[in-house]
């Protein structure tokens, strides 16, 4: 195989460092020896790194017909050199590549394998350590994306804002959307701009590195046009026109440690009263959990024992506050009943049930945006309280830290 250093694609001048034959890099396939990725091919129109070769196959297409080798060369370079085909050569590969890899989101897929492949896709040729570095807001780039690779949570966000573009496209002539907290691989903001032209997105994502990341993917997949990146805080963030459809995943179980209430509280105002904000509500649902179960779990829920988190539960968790755009949150604030429960000493636990969009929940063990978590201080229900008058209390502020929130009996 033949290394070179430093050559640069004829298409859009991204640098090339190993070359394949075409047959390697339209298969993605590595070259033996030193695990390099095979990462362009030399083309009769020079070096064509690997996510420029749509377009170069596009343009051979285009030119078939056209006659001796010289005709057809010179109508090839005269596609790859115009910026429109460009465009539109690459984000129609990004659709196709797409909706090959989503396929029927009502079939009972490998959804694991689908997030992987849909993240190597959008990260190819991009290293998540360099753009790990500088000062932090937000989650790191690399927490981000561990979001992502959650995949119950992930495709039920798809199959949510699928649903969601959909309901909105019938009567309107744009769709303007505003993920908020996008992420490093802004994956809602990409699938929503290839799923429907129609729609024009903003993503908003406080963490640097994470957003120049995201404008990186936006030139690959050429959709500048589409989706712009804006580094902020979502939570002061004035969209410049009215909103069709807010996105916004920055929670964590309980609307503890991440903005959510704070953003809607910001951003679902922004939305036209016909617009859809997604998730469409969070429950905070709260229940006592018995010391006993605690030391054996430890003070959060692993992932695999979290999985129908309520057989943890003394009783079933009631719902203590509930996010929707009609009901912004400044406080968590809710009871919980201790009639019934046995004498001892318990935690509170805290978990969420979010209603991404229509019939699509995410709740229990799907993910640790819903699993149950324990703030750490114990309530000792003493003899016969377990009576009628007595209530737990949980009261903090949603984004604060699960260690922090200290609940009451009244
Ligand atoms: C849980 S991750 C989810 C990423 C992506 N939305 C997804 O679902 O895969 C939340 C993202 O929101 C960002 N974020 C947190 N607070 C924010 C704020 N106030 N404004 C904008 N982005 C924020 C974080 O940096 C992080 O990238
Ligand atoms: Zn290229």
């Amino acid at each position: 195989m033949v290394k070179l250093n430093n050559k640069t694609c004829v298409i859009r001048g991204e640098e090339v460092r190993y070359l394949g034959s075409f047959d390697d890099v339209a298969r993605g396939r590595y070259v033996n020896g030193g695990f390099e990725t095979v990462d362009g091919v030399r083309s009769m129109v020079g070096v064509v790194c690997k996510d420029c070769l749509p377009v170069l196959n596009c343009a051979v297409n285009a030119h078939f017909l056209d006659g001796s080798e010289k005709k057809k060369r010179a109508g090839i370079l005269r596609d790859i050199r115009d910026p429109a085909f460009v465009t539109a050569a690459v984000q129609n590969h990004a659709r196709r590549r797409v909706e090959m890899l989503l396929g029927d989101l009502e079939n009972d897929t490998d959804w694991e394998q689908v997030v992987r492949e849909l993240k190597t896709f959008l990260m190819h040729g991009l290293d998540i350590n360099n753009f790990d570095e500088g000062p932090e807001h937000g989650l790191d780039p690399k927490r981000a994306l561990a979001c992502m690779l959650e995949e119950q949570r992930t495709m039920k966000f798809i199959k949510g804002l699928y649903g969601a573009l959909e309901a909105l496209d019938e009567g309107r002539e744009d769709i303007e959307m505003v993920d908020a907290g996008c992420g490093p691989v802004l994956l809602f903001g990409i699938l929503a701009a290839l799923r429907s032209d129609k729609t024009m997105v903003t993503c908003l994502e406080i963490n640097e590195g994470s957003a120049r990341m995201a404008v990186k993917i936006i030139e690959r997949l050429r959709l500048e046009n589409r989706v712009k990146v804006v580094n902020c805080d979502a939570t002061k963030y004035q969209h410049p026109r009215p909103i069709d459809l807010l996105v916004s995943e920055t929670m964590y179980s309980g609307l503890t440690e991440e903005p959510q209430a704070q953003i809607f509280g910001n951003l679902a105002p922004q939305v036209v009263d016909d617009g859809i904000v997604m998730p469409e509500s969070i429950s905070v649902e709260a229940g006592l959990v018995s010391k006993a179960l605690v030391s054996l779990h430890g003070s959060r829920f692993a992932m695999p024992q979290m999985a129908e988190g309520c057989v943890y539960f003394a009783h079933e968790p009631v719902e203590v506050a509930r996010l929707t755009r009609s009901n912004l949150l400044k406080t968590v604030d809710g009871r919980i009943s201790t009639q019934g429960v046995r004498p001892g000493e318990y935690l509170v636990g805290l978990r969420s049930k979010i209603h991404v969009h229509g019939n699509v929940t995410v709740s229990g063990g799907d993910s640790r945006i819903s699993a149950p978590v324990l703030p750490p201080t114990y309530l000792r229900i003493a003899d016969r309280i377990a009576d009628t008058e007595n209530n737990v209390r949980v009261r903090y502020t949603p984004g604060v830290a699960v260690e922090s929130i200290v609940p009451t009996i009244e």
